[in-house]
């Protein structure tokens, strides 16, 4: 992979409204330090966070207990990372933008078509944000996640946005050797709402040839593209009653939970694509809030950019996907689970794993083993025979548990299902131990509940983006 040059989100320096909540400033800001983090993972160590938000070490403390106590960070040692549950936020963003739900599939279609990477972006400020990436491994790929930024001026979707153009060309203005087409696609009122990408690469298409050969296909997608927003039905749907965030973390975290912070956030997950505006009265109402609580946060939010508002109607920006999103999204399913694996090798004593098919075997994806004088030796990527194992069995016979003695002599696995969004198994947790130290009905349960725990977190990040099993 290359390495981009993504815009760091904008820091905001003029002085905030005496209305703004500061608690949900500081939070706002603590999630962004950890979504631009230099690892790109969204980890960093609390001293860190500390430092550059400038912000005291106990109250760093203190909102990143807040946001564990939500689910969306996890407390590791001196670590703090964002964590899966936090995409609800840039759902409800993704959601109430509309673009990637109805266009992403056609992006995909015309990525297929092309054999081309294809992404959508919307703008957002000076800049553009990409809010669908349908990528095309090569050896030389640039990419870009759902949430990254570039500056207008910069890219071809930048240049559609900025100088009204029906077409625009990136020859190598973001990476040497990376070339891009961008087209608006309009909205039935006329209003360009994205620009589609198909991007390349020098070694495939020279770019005053790339506009050529993709022309066609492209304005097909656009004429598709527009075909679906004039059809997307704008009403409001029924509300289910309030949406609140609800605490996610059982963890005891030892620190009371900012409250302005967590009720502010939630402002944001009021929104959604049912919703893509709601008055200040139909957001109180469906989080819950009192009126002058959602009121001091909405006004926290248009300062810093989160929310805009045209007459009563107030609407998410794309900004808000600042909050966690690039790499929240740019996962696997074995990254997912990692932090469960652990709780549940802990929680067992035995070694767990997760596994996928492969051919007439299983393919190891992730393991979490205990020290200990005798354990099980089975490595990430090591390929077992399918009948040997609980995992192999259960993905090839389905069902909702499994048992197998093996795969060695003396040893016992027990699996179950992990199931994605459309409820479809895409791979099997296991424990595998020596033979009489557990008990199958007690294992069945515990790995029910990891299996659970880790599909929630592989549901919420997987709504807009693929998250490759393994
Ligand atoms: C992309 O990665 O999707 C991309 C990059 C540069 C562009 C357009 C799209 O100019």
């Amino acid at each position: 992979m290359l390495e981009v040059p993504t815009v760091p989100s904008p820091s905001v320096t003029p002085q905030p409204p005496a209305e703004a909540v500061a608690p949900l400033m500081r939070g706002l800001d603590v999630l962004r330090r950890l979504t631009d983090a230099e690892s790109g993972d969204g980890t960093l160590a609390l001293a860190d966070l500390a430092r550059t938000t400038g912000l005291a070490r106990s109250t760093v403390d203190r909102i990143c207990a807040t946001l564990a106590h939500l689910g969306f960070v996890r407390l590791d040692g001196r670590d703090a990372s964002l964590a899966p549950p936090l995409m609800t936020v840039a759902n409800a963003c993704l959601d109430a933008l509309r673009v990637p739900g109805v266009l992403g599939p056609l992006a995909d279609e015309l990525a297929d078509e092309l054999d081309e990477s294809v992404s959508l972006a919307v703008p957002d400020g000076d800049g553009i944000r990409f809010v669908h990436q349908v990528l095309r491994r090569r050896a030389l790929s640039i990419s870009f996640r759902v949430g990254d930024a570039l500056p207008g001026g910069g890219c071809a979707p930048g240049l559609v946005f900025r100088d009204d153009l029906p077409l625009a060309v990136d020859d190598q203005l973001v990476e040497r050797g990376l070339v891009a087409v961008a087209v608006p696609v309009r909205g039935p009122s006329g209003d360009v709402v994205c620009a589609v990408s198909v991007v390349s690469h020098t070694s495939r298409h020279a770019a005053g040839e790339l506009a050529g050969a993709v022309r066609g296909a492209l304005e097909k997608s656009v004429r598709s593209m527009e075909s679906a927003l004039a059809a997307t039905s704008y009403a409001s749907g029924l509300r289910p009653g309030p949406r609140g965030l609800s605490s996610k973390s059982g963890a005891d975290i030892g620190l009371a939970p900012i409250v302005s912070l967590a009720r502010g956030l939630t402002v944001l997950t009021a929104f959604d694509g049912a919703h893509p505006t709601l008055t200040l009265t139909e957001i109180a109402e469906a989080t819950g809030l009192a009126r002058a609580t959602a009121r001091r946060a909405l006004i926290t939010y248009e300062h810093l950019g989160y929310v805009t508002h045209e007459d009563r109607a107030f609407r998410l920006t794309p900004r808000v996907l600042t909050l966690g999103c690039a790499p929240l999204s740019r996962t696997t399913l074995p990254r997912i689970a990692a932090p469960h694996l652990a709780a549940l090798s802990k929680r067992l004593g035995e070694s767990v794993g997760l596994s996928v098919p492969d051919g007439d075997r299983v393919r190891c994806t992730a393991r979490v083993t205990p020290r200990r004088v005798m354990s099980v030796d089975i490595g990430v990527g090591s390929r077992l025979p399918a009948k040997d194992t609980a995992a192999g069995r259960l993905l090839q016979g389905g069902g909702e548990s499994a048992v197998a003695d093996g795969p060695e002599a003396g040893l016992r696995s027990v699996a179950v299902p992990v199931r994605d969004r459309a409820g479809r198994v895409v791979s099997a947790l296991d424990v595998t131990a020596h033979q009489g130290r557990g008990d199958d009905d007690a294992w069945t349960e515990a790995l029910r509940d990891t299996a659970a725990l880790i599909a929630a977190d592989l549901h919420v990040t997987s709504r807009f983006v693929s998250v490759p099993v393994h």
